[in-house]
C-alpha cells in the first residue's frame, strides 16, 4: 500500500531510484521465482508465521549409534544420532531408520516424525508419541509391521525421528528443546519473529537430513519429508526451506500447514495459536480474526516445494483441517508449476473421493476420518514410484 506519510512519497520513483531488482531485465515467470520472488515468500512465512530459524552459531557431528539386522521384517534397523552443539548447550536428535535388506543400490527413504514408535523394538507405523504431559490421544493403532513392510518391498527406506526429543510440544516460552541451545533470557531473548516449535521441527528434519547423507546406503537425492497434522505443516516448512528434499508431503495438515487460512473453515488462525501458542511465532498471533490481512497463504508455502513433487492429502471427515481448503491449496500453487513448464494439478474440479489426481501436485480425498492409513500410504509409493523411480 502506498505511504501517505509525506508528500515526498507521492512524488514517483524515477528510473534511477528504483531497486535494482526492478531494473533488471526478467524475460521469464520461472527467473523472477528463482531469483526474488521465492525468497520473498520464504522471507513473509518466516517473518509473519513459522519464525525465523538460525542458520549459523551451532556445530553438527553425526554417529552410528547401533545397526541392527531384524529377520522377520527383512529389514535392516540403523540409529543414528545428529549431535548439535551451541555456546549455550547441546542436545542430540536420534534418527532411526529402516532400510529393505536385500538392495544392490542406496534406497530413497521416507523421512518424518511420529511415522512409528522409535522407542520399541518392532515399530507401530503409524502410531505417534502422546504429549509430554499426557494430553494428546494416540492415533489409532496400526496393523504392527504391515505398512513398514509394504514400503520396504517397494524398495524405500523409512526414517523417523521423535519431535518431543527436538523440541518439547508445549508452552514454555521457548525455554527447552532446540529454542534453549539459541536462545537465552540474558543474551539472546526469543524475538518476535524467533521460530516457534514447528520452525524448530522443521529443522530437526533438516538435521537428520544431514545425518542420513552420511550413509552410503541412503539415497540423499531422493529423500521424501512427511508428516501427518501437525507434523505434515512442519514437513511442508522443511521442504519450503530445504530443497534438498526431493519431495514432501502432508497428511491432512490443515490449519499453518495446507489448509487456505483466509476461508475460516474448521481450525482458524486465532483458535490454533490460543490452544498451541508455541508452533508458530509470535507475529503469527496477529493475524487471529485478520486473516486478510496476512501477507501469504498456504498455498504459496505448498507452491515453495515447486518445482519438486508435492503431494498433499485431505480425509472427507477431517472438517477441522479444512479438506476443500487443502485441496485448493494444491490447485493454486500449480501456477508455479506451470513456471517450469511441468504439469501440478490443473484440474479445475473437485477430485472425486479415494482418487489420486494431479501429477507433479498430487491431491487425494479419502474417505475417513483424521489419519494417516494404508491407503495414504499407497497413493504416496505410487506418487514417489511415478516421479523417484526406486
Ligand atoms: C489439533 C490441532 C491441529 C493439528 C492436530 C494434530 O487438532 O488443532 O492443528 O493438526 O491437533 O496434530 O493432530
Amino acid at each position: 500500500m502506498m505511504s501517505h506519510a509525506s508528500d515526498d512519497s507521492m512524488v514517483p520513483l524515477s528510473e534511477t531510484d528504483w531497486p535494482l531488482f526492478m531494473k533488471q531485465k526478467v524475460s521469464d515467470p520461472k527467473t523472477v521465482w528463482e531469483t526474488h520472488r521465492r525468497a520473498e515468500i520464504v522471507n513473509l512465512f518466516e517473518n509473519h508465521i513459522y519464525g525465523k530459524a538460525p542458520d549459523d552459531g551451532f556445530q553438527l557431528a553425526f554417529e552410528r549409534l547401533e545397526e541392527k539386522v531384524l529377520e522377520h521384517l527383512n529389514a535392516r534397523r540403523l540409529r543414528l544420532a545428529t549431535h548439535v552443539k551451541t555456546r549455550l548447550g547441546q542436545l542430540t536428535i536420534k534418527t532411526t531408520l529402516f532400510l529393505p535388506i536385500e538392495k544392490g543400490k542406496p534406497s530413497p527413504v521416507f523421512l518424518g516424525m511420529h511415522l512409528f514408535d522409535s522407542s520399541r523394538e518392532i515399530p507401530v507405523i503409524g502410531q505417534p508419541w502422546i504429549g509430554p504431559r499426557g494430553q494428546f490421544p494416540k492415533l489409532a493403532k496400526k496393523e504392527p509391521e504391515v505398512l513398514l513392510k509394504m514400503i520396504l518391498n517397494r524398495g524405500y527406506g523409512l526414517a523417523t525421528i521423535d519431535a518431543n526429543e527436538v523440541d518439547p510440544d508445549e508452552h514454555d516460552g521457548f525455554k527447552n528443546g532446540l529454542h534453549a541451545l539459541f536462545h537465552s533470557e540474558k543474551d539472546a531473548p526469543h524475538e518476535k519473529g524467533d521460530w516457534g516449535t514447528l520452525g524448530a521441527w522443521a529443522w530437526g528434519l533438516s538435521r537428520s537430513l544431514d545425518a542420513l547423507k552420511t550413509l552410503e546406503v541412503v539415497d540423499a537425492r531422493r529423500v521424501i519429508v512427511i508428516g501427518h497434522s501437525r507434523m505434515g505443516k512442519a514437513a511442508l516448512w522443511a521442504g519450503a526451506k530445504d530443497e534438498r528434499f526431493a519431495m514432501v508431503i502432508s497428511n491432512n495438515s490443515g490449519c499453518g500447514g495446507a489448509a487456505i487460512s483466509r476461508r475460516m473453515k474448521g481450525e482458524t488462525v486465532a483458535h490454533i495459536n490460543r490452544v498451541f501458542p508455541h508452533w508458530f511465532c509470535r507475529s503469527f498471533h496477529a493475524y487471529g480474526n485478520r486473516e486478510n490481512q496476512l501477507p501469504v497463504d498456504q498455498h504459496m508455502l505448498v507452491a515453495l516445494s515447486a518445482p519438486r513433487p508435492v503431494y498433499i492429502a485431505s480425509a472427507e471427515k477431517d472438517t477441522w483441517a479444512d479438506p476443500f481448503g487443502e485441496f485448493l491449496s494444491a490447485y493454486y500453487a500449480s501456477e508455479v508449476y506451470r513456471y517450469y513448464e511441468i504439469e501440478g494439478l490443473d484440474k479445475d474440479v473437485r477430485p472425486v473421493l479415494n482418487h489420486s489426481v494431479g501429477d507433479h501436485v498430487g491431491y487425494h480425498l479419502r474417505s475417513g476420518r483424521h489419519d494417516i492409513t494404508a491407503f495414504d500410504w499407497l497413493k504416496y509409493l505410487e506418487f514417489a514410484d511415478r516421479h523417484l523411480e526406486p
